[in-house]
């Protein structure tokens, strides 16, 4: 297993369309593997296989509180969602950065799991949020494009500050 590099925002790799995943293979579980090592590392509940600049459809999430959670969803797609939530966001690829988004508060999602089975769940609150940030990230979003124009040049330039300390 290896910790692997997460893509900083604004990085343009962010806004890459992850392809769908065709055969579940060996390749793909020693990916999702190192993801969830790489966010349990970091600490965080969620990445998506976009942050490690590999642009297929997989994502690790781990929404529980004692990080024995493991879900581990590939080609994700939500099938029905209702209410809303507005609650706080990170994310690993903008450290230091929360914020609140409007989500659904509930989703039903199908995807497969690491042995290419189709599943399906159902999720609410942070496990809900969770899923469809991981899902955006896929489509090429990150939850700073949802905040308003001066949060986001506020942010970038942060980035950009933290960036020259950390070179
Ligand atoms: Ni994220």
């Amino acid at each position: 297993m290896a910790l692997l590099p997460i893509l900083r925002y604004p990085d343009p790799r962010l806004y890459k369309k992850a392809a769908p995943i065709e055969r579940v293979d060996e390749a793909v579980r020693r990916l999702a593997a190192d993801m969830a090592e790489t966010m349990y590392a970091a600490p965080g509940i969620g990445l998506a296989a976009t942050q490690v600049d590999v642009h297929i459809q997989l994502v690790v999430i781990d929404a529980s509180e004692d990080r024995s959670h493991l879900l581990t969803l590939i080609n994700p797609r939500i099938l029905s969602a209702e209410g809303e939530q507005l609650g706080e966001e990170g994310c690993l690829s903008v450290p230091g950065i929360f914020d609140k988004v409007p989500r659904f508060a509930k989703v039903r999602v199908e995807a497969l799991d690491t042995n290419g089975c189709r599943i399906e769940l159902d999720a609410e609150s942070m496990l809900a949020v969770c899923i469809q940030h991981e899902i955006d990230h896929l489509q090429g979003k990150v939850f700073v494009d949802y905040l308003s124009r001066l949060k986001q040049t506020r942010i970038r330039l942060k980035m950009a500050k933290q960036a020259r300390v950390t070179a």
